[in-house]
């Protein structure tokens, strides 16, 4: 199956927010597809930083569809107003979630897309019961909380998998990776079979967002080129 090309979704975590505005409309103008969202809440990670105000106030100034990556230990009590603030996608740490299949069924009754992700210590198996009911699945390449953190290699391996359940179950889900991925290391995460590359500090520690996100996004397309052609010459796909 052929899938849609690789889409990259900066993290506003690594942005200027005296300068938000401003920032997200570079982002967006360099191509971005996605405007990733980290919010944290100092108790499931050691950080804080935005609620559903700050949500509602970028969906007043951008098209992007807002990509809401919600690392707190409560996500069931805020999904409402998240939702109201124009979020596109949720996304929830299985970690946080004892209901998870109830967690999931209520961001899509709000008509918004489910996601769900899991720490880099969490086994994949903690999601096979819920994959064919979420649009997204997150694998997270660094241990959430912080952006500029190295990219944990070992990931690699889960990634794959993760592309495997996807594709053995035949799930809608789009495997999105977050935690420090680099023009560098663009082509590995999607030859690992990743749709959708979050970036942080690569993009708003560069000095053109636009000329980061191009380069991301050929090094990414040129590998799953790659694979399509392996795959050609294998006799599938
Ligand atoms: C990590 C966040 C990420 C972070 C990525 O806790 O979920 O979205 O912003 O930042 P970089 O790309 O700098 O690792
Ligand atoms: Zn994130």
């Amino acid at each position: 199956m052929t899938r849609p090309s690789v889409r990259i979704a900066p993290s506003i975590l690594s942005a200027d927010f005296a300068r938000l505005s401003d920032e997200v409309s570079r982002v967006e103008k360099g191509g971005a597809d996605l405007l990733h969202i980290d919010v944290m809440d100092g108790h499931f990670v050691p950080n804080l930083t935005v609620g559903p105000p700050i949500v509602e106030a970028l969906r007043k100034v951008t098209k992007l569809p807002l990509d809401v990556h919600l690392m707190m230990t409560n996500p069931d009590a805020f999904i409402p107003e998240f939702a109201n603030a124009g979020a596109d996608y949720l996304t929830v740490h299985v970690e946080t979630c004892p209901h998870l299949h109830r967690t999931i069924q209520s961001i899509k009754e709000r008509d918004v897309k489910a996601g769900v992700t899991l720490n880099p210590a969490t086994p994949l198996s903690a999601i096979e019961g819920i994959i064919r009911d979420v649009d997204l699945l997150l694998v997270m390449s660094v241990n959430p909380g912080f952006g500029g953190q190295h990219f944990i290699a070992s990931t690699l391996d889960k990634i794959s998998r993760a592309r495997q359940m996807i594709d053995r179950t035949r799930s809608r889900a789009a495997l999105e990776v977050d935690g420090g991925v680099k023009v560098e290391n663009a082509a590995q995460i999607t030859r690992a079979g990743a749709d959708i590359l979050v970036s942080g500090s690569a993009i708003f520690s560069s000095a053109d967002y636009g000329a980061t996100i191009k380069a991301m996004r050929q090094a990414a397309q040129a590998a799953r080129k790659g694979i399509r052609s392996a795959g050609a010459a294998a006799g599938h796909r």
